[in-house]
Parts: C-alpha cells; sequence; structure tokens
C-alpha cells in the first residue's frame, strides 16, 4: 500500500518533524481563529464574556490561559468594539500568547523586552509585572514603536519605557534585569494562516537567513540578565536554523553550567518537544525540554519557545547600575485634576508625574528603573497637555482614572458613544449633569471611560477630543 503523499504547500522540508502531515496541511487552510484576552487591570475574564456574550458575541475560554478566549468564526473585527477601543481587552493570536506564559514575569520585576514592536508581548508583561515593576521596551523599528504606544496607551499601561536601540548591541550599562523576552524577527513561517491570500502575507524570509542576528539577540538577551534571571527565546519559524540550533549554538559557546535549558510545558496546550537532532546533526539533549508548537495540534498558528535560566555569569554580563532619578512635577497638577474632577484620594497612588515636553506631563509608574544608556526615548503614559488655560487630560489618561470621577463627567448612551467615537460634535445629552464646567470634560459610557469632550458651555454642544487615529469609521459600529 503507498501511504497518499500531502502537498505541504512549501513546508515540504518539514515533513519528517510532523506526527500527522495530512492535518498540519488542512489546518493551514482553516483561517485562523481569533483570539481576545481581557485587561485584567480593567476588568475580569468573567464579567468581559458575560458583557460579550450579552451582545451576542460567541467566544469560549482557552484552556490554557486565564482570561483569554477564542472568538467564534463570524467574529472577526474585534477591534471595533467598544470594549477594544476602551481597553477592556487586547487581541492577540493564541500561539503568540505562550511566550510571556513561559517567561512568567513576577510583581515588581525588571524586564526587557528586547524585540518589542508592536507591543502584544510587551503589554502582557507589564500587566503581570505591576506598578512596582517596569518592561524596558526596546525595537530597532522606530515605525513600529507607535504602534506599541498606542495599544499600551489603550490598555492603560504606565510602568513602562521604550528604548530604540539594536538589540544585538543593547549596553551592558542599561542594567541587569530579572528577565529578558528575546522575540527575534524570523523568517514568519508559522504566520502563514494570518493571511488567508497569498497576495497578503508579508514576503517569506528565507529560512536561515537571519541565524546571525538571532544568535546575537539571544546571546545579548542572557548577559543582560541578572544570573537566577530568565530569558525566553521565540519565533514564529518552523526552520531548526532559526530555533534550536541558534540556541545549541549559544549553549556549546557557554561556559557549562551557566545556562539550564527548562521544560517549556504548558498544560491545557498541546505542544511537540524541540528537536535534538537536524539533518544528521545531533543538537545539546536539553532542547528536547523546548516547545514547539504546530497548527494542527491547537488549531493555531506555529511558534517555538525556548526557556533559558540563567545560573552563573556568561561573559560581558551587564551590571547593576543606579537608576537614572527622574525629576518630578510638584503636586499642583495631581491636586488640580482631582479637584476638577472630584477624583477620590489615593487614585494616582504608585505613580509620578514627569515633565516630558514643554507642553505635556507623563505618567510614570512608582517601579519604572531606567539607565542613562542606552537613551530613553518614552516615559510612562502621556497624561496632560499643560500648555492651555485648562490643562486637558490625554485620552489614555481620561481612560485610566474616569472610572473613579465624580465632576464634569458625561455619561453617553450608545448612539451617543458612538458620535464620540467618530469624532463628531453632539448636543449635550439631555440627562446630563447640571453644573457641569466650561472646558474638557470626561466621557463615560455604562461607567466606563472613553475620553475627553470639550463643552461649549453657550451652545450647549460636546466637541468630540478622540484622537483621530483611533477613531471608529463612519461605516463600523462599536456595540
Ligand atoms: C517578531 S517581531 C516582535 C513582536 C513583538 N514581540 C510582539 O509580540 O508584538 C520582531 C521585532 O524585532 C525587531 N527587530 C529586528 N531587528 C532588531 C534588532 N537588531 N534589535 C531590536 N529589534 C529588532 C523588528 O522591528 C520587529 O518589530
Amino acid at each position: 500500500m503507498t501511504v497518499p503523499s500531502v502537498d505541504l504547500a512549501g513546508f515540504e522540508r518539514y515533513r519528517e518533524l510532523l506526527d500527522d502531515p495530512a492535518a498540519f496541511r488542512e489546518a493551514l487552510d482553516r483561517p485562523l481563529p481569533v483570539c481576545i484576552w481581557a485587561n485584567p487591570a480593567r476588568i475580569s475574564g468573567e464579567a468581559l464574556a458575560a458583557r460579550l456574550a450579552a451582545d451576542g458575541i460567541d467566544l469560549e475560554p482557552l484552556p490554557w490561559l486565564d482570561g483569554a478566549f477564542r472568538l467564534g468564526p463570524g467574529e472577526t473585527a474585534p477591534g471595533n468594539r467598544f470594549e477594544y477601543l476602551t481597553g477592556l481587552f487586547h487581541v492577540q493570536e493564541e500561539v503568540s500568547l505562550l511566550p510571556v506564559a513561559l517567561l512568567d514575569p513576577q510583581p515588581g520585576e525588571r524586564i526587557l523586552d528586547l524585540c518589542a514592536a508592536p507591543g502584544n508581548k510587551t503589554a502582557q508583561i507589564a500587566l503581570r509585572v505591576g506598578v512596582t515593576g517596569c518592561v524596558v521596551a526596546n525595537d530597532r523599528n522606530f515605525g513600529r514603536m507607535s504602534v506599541l504606544r498606542r495599544a499600551l496607551d489603550r490598555l492603560g499601561i504606565t510602568n513602562y519605557a521604550t528604548t530604540h536601540h539594536d538589540g544585538a548591541n543593547y549596553p551592558a550599562g542599561a542594567g541587569a534585569f530579572d528577565r529578558v523576552l528575546a522575540d527575534v524577527p524570523c523568517s514568519c513561517e508559522g504566520t502563514s494562516r494570518k493571511f488567508p491570500s497569498q497576495s497578503d502575507r508579508p514576503p517569506p524570509g528565507a529560512p536561515g537567513a537571519l541565524t546571525g542576528l538571532q544568535f546575537a539577540l539571544l546571546r545579548k538577551a542572557l548577559q543582560l540578565t541578572r544570573v537566577g534571571g530568565r530569558v525566553v527565546y521565540s519565533t514564529c519559524t518552523y526552520a531548526p536554523e532559526e530555533n534550536e540550533l541558534v540556541v545549541d549554538r549559544l549553549l556549546s559557546a557557554l561556559p557549562p553550567g551557566s545556562v539550564a535549558v527548562r521544560p517549556a510545558r504548558i498544560e491545557g496546550f498541546r505542544s511537540s518537544p524541540g528537536l535534538t537532532h537536524w539533518r544528521g546533526r545531533a543538537l545539546a539533549e536539553d532542547l528536547h525540554r523546548a516547545l514547539r508548537a504546530y497548527p494542527h495540534h491547537n488549531d493555531t498558528g506555529g511558534f517555538f519557545v525556548a526557556v533559558l535560566d540563567k545560573l552563573a555569569p556568561v561573559g560581558h554580563d551587564a551590571v547593576d547600575v543606579a537608576p537614572l532619578e527622574l525629576s518630578e512635577e510638584p503636586d499642583p497638577w495631581l491636586n488640580d485634576l482631582a479637584e476638577r474632577y472630584d477624583l477620590p484620594t489615593g487614585v494616582f497612588d504608585g505613580h509620578r508625574i514627569v515633565r516630558t515636553s514643554l507642553r505635556q506631563l507623563s505618567i510614570v509608574a512608582g517601579g519604572v528603573r531606567v539607565a542613562a544608556r542606552p537613551e530613553t526615548k518614552t516615559l510612562g503614559m502621556s497624561f496632560l497637555h499643560t500648555q492651555m488655560a485648562i490643562p486637558k487630560p490625554t485620552t489614555e489618561a481620561a481612560m485610566l482614572f474616569g472610572g473613579a470621577a465624580r465632576r464634569n463627567v458625561v455619561d453617553l448612551d450608545r448612539a451617543a458613544t458612538e458620535t464620540f467615537l467618530r469624532r463628531r460634535d453632539q448636543a449635550l445629552p439631555a440627562n446630563a449633569a447640571t453644573g457641569l464646567a466650561g472646558g474638557p470634560l470626561l466621557v463615560r459610557h455604562d461607567g466606563i471611560a472613553l475620553g475627553v469632550a470639550s463643552h461649549q458651555r453657550d451652545a450647549g454642544l460636546l466637541t468630540s477630543l478622540y484622537p483621530k487615529g483611533w477613531a471608529l469609521a463612519a461605516d463600523r459600529s462599536a456595540f
């Protein structure tokens, strides 16, 4: 009997790695399920699921990650929803959630995300380390960093700084980090399901073309980690040259016993072990502890993750340096805000206000620690425009504290919320509180803060100050 041969759609070289080539091939042709996770700083997984289900959204919890859900096949545009725009949830591919789950960041830790843009994993890390910890998000591609900032702003994240540096040459003077994520650029073979049509796909890199850079990024990640800390190395490709071979090369270059490969397994998520042989070449035995994710095992994209614990210095290690003193702004700004919006005491606890430009202040979590080198490009969340008669909170700041405001807040119904999100002027709602001040007001729907409107008292008009780049398209609905 002859075994029917399956066309592996360009992945023929991986046939020997696959337990079921036909199932792998079939999975590649199915649309990729959309996955979302509840932002724990804003809502619990249960509350989010109940809210979305009440609106008829079909979703089921991921068996391996609390607060994460897979949407039904019809739910293709969650990014338009009110709950997304107000940072109640984030959209992220299921396999892409694995590296941070395995990095296992702890509250209070200082973590480096060496190749961070567009910021999905930075957001996951930031929410895990909390305001007593911080993430330094680095990427060499400056353009992609603005996408990262927008995502983190929407999610209300204040405990991060950004740098824009070649990760392979990241200065040792940055100080040792508790953990480093090296989610490196790769040939992206595992993302083929994200792009249903061939023409939408990014040009596939030749497998192996980036191995020099990948090795340099992983080596630097280990150098920047404190002894006792952890590095996670990940790619979204199947190519062993970019995965096990990179880790193997590093393990053989390091002093013996300086690094341990830890088991990368997650209960409820089916995975395959890392390779210990490839094309006749034997690799470190411990590499079987790495994780390979194939599309047909969990109906996802493809991924590779290796977890490395640093047990001893590896050479050219980062040293601990005193963090840079941040010049804090004196209190009146916060007092004035608390007064205008009648905020409860303690609403900004654990944060500092730092001037980041002549016109603007940022809010920065107390746990943010940065060094003089590499230069910090941005710090925390943009907070307040100060060069105006009445200082105006940014939209992200309004979303951060607006839920707690008791004065100068307008509650909008669904239709008025959509008008606001489309950046259109509208009449002040008939049931708005009396005595609203002129100038900036906070806007909410269902108790959830959306942003800032300008109140023109004489005309009884609200002008939406929702940012252009975030606005809801005229032909879309948020509910
Ligand atoms: C796989 S993506 C990272 C995805 C990101 N971790 C996330 O989850 O949203 C790889 C990133 O590496 C960046 N990159 C490429 N070369 C780099 C280098 N030498 N140093 C730092 N970043 C680099 C790319 O710009 C790209 O944003």
